[in-house]
């Protein structure tokens, strides 16, 4: 008997899924969700249970975070239906389980919901740069606030560098792709940014603008104080500490001066 593998059809690219590839380039939901439960338990001393993940996509991480306790449970909040539809087929179903029961996803603004409260909200990824004015990103650190239980703890995360500030680009080989982040355009005198993502693959095709994001670079003390407006009562910035190849070590810890470097970024954890 012989066998033929019928050819691949078209290009990678038309093959591609970009929500795939936007998870296996960008995220690293295990490593947040192991950060997050730590975090939370030194600054509480219990473990977190429930968790709200803000600008959720994918809800990648809810999977995550439901995956990594038998009685944990997670929220997510997008205002794309498409893309947690996407999350829903592709991840939560296939995983199996009771994930599926465990996991409630929320179609709308993260300005808007509120219950039920939760021990951790977390938005990662930047995704709150969306919010380009004080009183935004006001209502929007006060909303995640009003969704934490008494002791709850709001997590983000933020980026910086010299190079963010600059048009350039730069590509991340991953193997079966390449993993590219175009900074457009920035303008100093309101700190607008625009970013893109695209990919690249072996056989010269390509995901152009995959996926685009017209954001404000907030600062570190812009974020402390804007926080602290919101009403929470401490804010903490971790830093990972790196290798001598300046690689990710995995050890965070809460500097009170860094040296600026060409990219950066840090977890930021707020206390309610
Ligand atoms: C950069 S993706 C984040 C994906 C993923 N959660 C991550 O951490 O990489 C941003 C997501 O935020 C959603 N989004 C933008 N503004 C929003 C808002 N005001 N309320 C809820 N979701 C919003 C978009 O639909 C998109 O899915």
């Amino acid at each position: 008997m012989t066998t033929s593998k019928t050819p691949a059809r078209g290009t990678i690219a038309s093959r591609a899924d970009r929500h795939a590839l936007y998870e296996r380039a960008v995220q690293d939901t295990e490593r947040d969700v192991r950060f997050f439960a730590r975090s939370y338990r030194k600054l509480r001393g219990h473990e977190p249970m429930t968790l709200r993940e803000d600008f959720c996509g994918t809800a990648a991480l809810c999977l995550s975070w439901v995956k990594s306790h038998a009685e944990r449970t997670a929220i997510g909040v997008d205002l794309s239906q498409d893309t947690m539809d996407w999350g829903i087929r592709n991840r939560i179903l296939p995983a199996g389980g009771d994930y599926v029961d465990r996991i409630s996803l929320v179609h709308g603004d993260v300005r808007e919901v509120r219950r039920p409260k939760v021990d951790i909200v977390c938005a990662q990824n930047f995704s709150y740069y969306c919010f380009k004015t004080r009183a935004e990103l006001v209502e929007y650190f006060r909303a995640a606030r009003a969704g934490l239980q008494r002791d709850g703890v709001f997590f983000l995360d933020l980026l910086g560098g010299t190079e963010v500030m600059m048009e350039g680009i730069t590509d991340n080989d991953l193997g079966e792709f390449t993993y590219r982040w175009e900074q457009a355009r920035f303008n100093i005198v309101n700190h607008d940014f625009v970013c893109h993502i695209h990919f690249l693959f072996p056989d010269g095709s390509r995901i152009l603008r995959a996926f685009t994001y017209d954001w404000r670079l907030w600062t570190m003390p812009e974020i402390r104080e804007l926080l602290l407006e919101a009403g929470f009562s401490d804010v903490h910035f971790y830093w990972e500490k790196t290798d001598a190849e300046g690689e990710g070590m995995g050890v965070f810890y809460e500097p009170d001066h860094v040296d600026n470097q060409e990219i950066w970024w840090t977890y930021v954890a707020a206390e309610r």
